[in-house]
């Protein structure tokens, strides 16, 4: 039985360097991984109690059950201004909001980024967040990919050595996903 993973994406933009690395993600992750992209970030609204009040969003719904069905959420985004992009954030506090939904759960976290520190700001910041939400993050390995737009063709990553390390990666998710199974809620 393959393992679900939902990824959710930090970048919106159609040309992402961090969808390229999901997509390489995706290409070089074990058969045993089935990846779904949660596409509808952009529908989320800021969260707002009075909204909630009224009943949370259809969109949230859909990413609370996405991540409720998934063995490992898989977390790929850009860093903004050293920290998580603010439309993610945004995205896991509404989700937050059902205790169940987040804590325990499997989850891995990568980046890319121009920059040179390859979104390690962001993970850090992420992965505190993660402690108040209680997802069991995977500690070992970690990837960050700076100078993402010098390791791209054609809209791919190409970069060897990112993609081996990639594939490492990818491999630990899967153990860190069937080690944890069933630890949710
Ligand atoms: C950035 N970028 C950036 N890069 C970085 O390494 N550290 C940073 O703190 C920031 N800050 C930042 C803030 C904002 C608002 C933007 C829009 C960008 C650059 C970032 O790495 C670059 O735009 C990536 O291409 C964004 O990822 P996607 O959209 O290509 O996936």
């Amino acid at each position: 039985k393959p393992l679900r993973v939902c990824a959710l994406l930090g970048s919106l933009r159609q040309g992402s360097y961090n969808r390229m690395l999901l997509n390489a993600a995706t290409e070089v992750a074990p058969d045993s991984l089935d990846i779904q992209f949660f596409d509808r970030l952009r529908e989320i609204p800021l969260y707002d109690g009075d909204l909630e009040a009224e009943g949370t969003p259809e969109s949230v719904l859909a990413l609370r059950e996405a991540i409720k069905a998934a063995d490992l959420l898989l977390i790929v985004s850009p860093e903004y201004n050293r920290d998580i992009p603010g439309g993610l954030k945004n995205a896991l506090d509404w989700v937050s909001r059902d205790k169940s939904v987040l804590s325990g759960k499997p989850t891995a976290i990568m980046g890319a980024s121009t920059g040179g520190f390859g979104t390690t700001r962001m993970q850090a910041a992420l992965r505190l967040s993660c402690v108040q939400t209680g997802n069991l993050v995977m500690t070992q390995p970690e990837i960050a990919v700076p100078f993402v737009d010098k390791k791209v063709e054609d809209g791919r990553l190409t970069d060897a050595d990112t993609l081996k390390f990639l594939t490492g990666f990818m491999k630990a998710a899967a153990d860190w996903a069937t080690l944890h199974q069933g630890q949710q809620g």
